[in-house]
């Protein structure tokens, strides 16, 4: 059974996806990490720029998760090199890739339809699971979705860390960019629970969807 949670950047998905799946006894997957690492290793092989070189190294590539935990290559990689400013602008552009899409849309599925998960993305009440039993879109004012983001940073001890206006000026690049391609473009599936969290705790949030999720899963009975 899979619960899917979508929304843009820094609207709390993580945090509440891994509290959801923690209180469900569900796994727990971070879509978002996979386009990182992508995103890591075509930095990495300088190849960001030339997508046909990209194409025919990835399907040799390693990838590995367990949760927000990624192993590229069967080198684990540091949440800290996941989430630089350049890591992140590099993964709104590999995730505009159909073939990038298509090989993660792909392990995703395998593993989503492995057992009982909570997994969070973009798209994952639209393409990659639009059979869900329960979808939430996450969203948040842009600032609200900022401050956010800058906490976590400090509290993951990044140095240096961006500007209020920076990360905001990211924050809503990034949500243009994410809405606006082809494939997988972020947008709350037309059954999918939408919750502004603006004005929410994590926990009021968390409190929310397990009642719902747990309403959904009583309904259909988990495997
Ligand atoms: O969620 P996170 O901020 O880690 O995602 C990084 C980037 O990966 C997003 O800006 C988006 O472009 C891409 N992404 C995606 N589809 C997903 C998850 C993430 O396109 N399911």
């Amino acid at each position: 059974m899979v619960i899917t949670i979508d929304g843009p950047a820094g609207a709390g998905k993580s945090t509440v996806s891994r509290l959801l799946a923690k209180s469900l006894g569900f796994h727990y997957l971070d879509t978002g990490a996979m386009y990182r690492a992508v995103a890591m290793f075509a930095l990495r092989e300088g190849l960001l720029q030339d997508s046909d070189q990209l194409a025919e190294r990835l399907p040799k590539l390693q990838l590995a998760i367990d949760r927000g935990q990624v192993w590229l290559d069967g080198i684990e990689i540091k949440d800290t090199e996941l989430r630089t400013a350049e890591v992140t602008a590099a993964s709104t552009l590999v995730a505009a890739k159909s073939f990038v899409r298509n090989w993660l849309v792909e392990m995703q599925k395998q593993i989503g339809n492995s057992g009982n998960f909570v997994t969070e993305g973009r798209d994952q009440g639209t393409d990659v699971f639009p059979e869900a039993v329960c979808k939430f879109f996450l969203t948040a004012d842009p600032r609200e979705r900022a401050k956010r983001r800058l906490e976590e940073m400090g509290a993951a001890g990044f140095n240096p860390m961006p500007s209020m206006d920076e990360m905001v000026a990211s924050i809503v690049d990034r949500d243009t960019r994410d809405s606006s391609r082809e494939k997988g473009a972020l947008r709350a599936a037309s059954d999918a629970i939408v919750v502004d969290t603006t004005a929410l705790t994590k926990n009021a949030v968390v409190e929310k969807l397990e009642r719902e999720a747990r309403s959904r899963i009583d309904g259909v009975g988990v495997q």
